[in-house]
């Protein structure tokens, strides 16, 4: 199992685990994480799963090139910023294991 702390934009930490290999969007919706939409099914077409990743953790999640398909498509998300990521893209391994994300306020 991995640990996965969800951060509410009120503040709340939300501590959750999931098996590796699932993504941390699924570590969300499994879990009842507010704020983690993931319309789409994980297919990075809806930018519903975004998510900031803590700076403690973003050189280990890694940043993402604008010009690929998972940056191009957060440019449309509502307050992305160069932690964004989306959940539905960052695969659970042990080397994530006690990863901090951010829940923004809104997805829309
Ligand atoms: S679930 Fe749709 S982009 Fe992540």
């Amino acid at each position: 199992m991995v640990n996965v702390t969800f951060v509410l934009a009120s503040g709340a930490r939300l501590p959750v685990e999931i098996d590796e290999g699932e993504s941390a969007r699924e570590a969300a919706l499994y879990n009842d994480v507010p704020g983690i939409d993931g319309d789409c099914g994980g297919a990075c077409a809806c930018a519903t799963c975004h998510v900031h990743v803590d700076p403690a953790w973003i050189d280990r999640v890694g940043r993402l090139p604008p010009d690929s398909m998972e940056g191009q498509l957060l440019q449309f998300a509502e307050g992305a910023t160069a932690n964004s990521r989306l959940a539905c893209q960052i695969r659970m391994t042990d080397r994530l294991n006690g990863l901090i994300l951010h829940v923004p306020e809104q997805q829309y």
